[in-house]
């Protein structure tokens, strides 16, 4: 990517960032730098006393956000790397012109907002789900690794973050599936299965199956077979339904909410040697929100329950917070939870740090102290919580492995990852209880392929 690249728009051209028929503001290009977005809010979304800030870092109080600001924040509701280069080429603009883009896409993302037109409210695009049947389902999913999330076909405007093949569908209540479009809201979210890691959609619906388990809010996932095609199906917490139609719900990322781009997502992003949000930076963003220290002790939760899953990949994309009207902030759902040890070729380091530990078997008591102490918790709670867990999280893991050994897609893999979880499980109640001296960093592996 070239370090300012131009676009060819003018600037003052608006985009409307809407939230079903009212406005919430408006982005302008202030020149002809692509990175050159700002936001203003509406008055009357300023005014209004059920409105939402579109994240932390933007609070309602204040009219404009500025460039440095904006840009990565509405960079982080495109997709990334190959396939947001794949997105750029099909609808013939620079990958990095996230304003032409969302133009394009904006009918659809992760949360409650749409991004169009300024003079085009939502009823104006005339919105429309269009059923599939099994057969074009399983077309659908084999076009996208040319295609990704069918951008450029008719009435597709949706886009969602990640580097995965993915497909925004509406479930309808008989189990059909269908997409949705001219800025309809999806109901789910269809992750095929992945030719690079293998069981990948038993793996997570293992994963969140096995969160669910234990009480942690986490989202619905459902295994699927169109034609032969398997695809595992998320349902998305973000979206509900009232009086029979789907709202939206407003959520960010925890790179959006920490303020970086996605292509800083992990704590140390190796290929670019530059550093992302770690846990600091997320709890300290946390400290932010109204109701900061259970928001923490939730995130702490997530956290512990990726380092019991093997889910090396929880890196800032993968936590996410709800935001409601009156500016009510809570950590969403667990989501993109897998076992990473099952892949020969994924390093064992952690996404972020615990206490500068970067192997789960290298964390101790002190470390759990340390990480309570660092970010304004308390050492007894933590300590407490960590233990209770994974407790509950060892009891659970047999019941989840027998319910979907007799689900609709047995595997063997379910047996596999489950002797992974017990041995991180074993492995981080024992360490609770001691704290050998010698300390053991040698866990590097730079250049290890990141998890999926
Ligand atoms: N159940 C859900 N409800 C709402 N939004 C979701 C849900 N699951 C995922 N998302 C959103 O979609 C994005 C991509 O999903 P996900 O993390 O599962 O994809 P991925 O491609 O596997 O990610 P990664 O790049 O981490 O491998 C998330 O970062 C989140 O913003
Ligand atoms: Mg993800």
């Amino acid at each position: 990517m070239r370090a300012d690249p131009k676009s060819p728009a003018v600037a003052g051209e608006k985009l409307g960032v809407w939230y079903a028929d009212r406005l919430v503001g408006h982005i302008e290009r202030k020149s002809a730098s692509v990175l050159d977005i700002d936001f203003s809010y509406d008055p009357a979304w300023m005014a209004a006393n059920d409105s939402f800030p579109v994240s932390i870092r933007m609070p309602l109080a204040v009219q404009h956000h500025e460039p440095a600001t904006v840009y990565p924040w509405f960079l982080n509701l495109l997709p990334e790397g190959r396939t947001l280069e794949m997105v750029g080429a099909i609808l013939h603009v620079h990958e990095a012109d996230v304003f032409a883009i969302l133009q394009e896409m904006g009918g659809d993302v992760a949360g409650a907002l749409e991004i169009r037109k300024l003079n085009e409210p939502a009823s104006a695009r005339k919105p429309r789900h269009r059923r599939l049947t099994e057969a074009e389902l399983a077309e659908a999913i084999k076009r996208l690794p040319e295609r990704p999330l069918l951008v450029g076909e008719d009435g597709i405007h949706m886009s969602v973050a990640g580097a995965q093949e993915k497909l925004p569908v509406v479930r309808y209540s008989d189990g059909g599936i269908g997409l949705a479009l001219d800025g309809a809201p999806s109901t789910h979210i269809l992750k095929p299965r992945n030719s690079k890691f293998r069981a990948a959609v038993e793996n997570e619906a293992f994963c969140l199956r096995l969160a669910a388990a234990v009480k942690l809010p986490a989202a619905e996932v459902s295994m699927h077979s169109a034609a032969g095609v398997d695809y595992l199906l998320v349902k998305r917490y973000d979206r509900i339904i009232e009086n029979g139609a789907v709202r939206r719900l407003h959520q960010e990322d925890f790179c959006q909410a920490t303020g970086f781009p996605p292509s800083l997502k992990y704590e140390w992003n190796a290929q670019i040697q530059r550093q992302g949000p770690g846990l600091k930076a997320c709890l300290d963003a946390l400290n932010l929100t109204s109701r900061a220290a259970a928001n923490k002790i939730r995130f702490m939760d997530y956290m512990l329950f990726s380092v019991l899953c093997g889910n090396v990949d929880a890196h800032a994309k993968n936590y996410s917070l709800l935001i409601q009207s009156g500016a009510a902030v809570t950590m969403a759902p667990l989501y993109d939870v897998m076992n990473g040890d099952i892949y020969e070729n994924v390093t064992r380091n952690l996404a972020m740090r615990i206490a500068g530990k970067q192997r789960s078997g290298h964390i101790y008591a002190r470390h759990w102290d340390r990480f309570a102490e660092d970010n304004g918790l308390s050492k007894t709670q933590v300590r407490r919580r960590v233990a209770e867990l994974t407790t509950a999280v060892l009891k659970a893991v047999p019941g989840v492995v027998e319910e979907l050994e007799k689900s609709n897609m047995p595997s063997p893999a379910y047996k596999e990852i489950a002797g992974y979880v017990t041995t991180y499980c074993k492995s981080v109640l024992s360490n609770l209880k001691s704290d050998p001296i010698e300390e053991d960093e040698a866990d590097d592996e730079p250049n290890a392929t990141p998890a999926p």
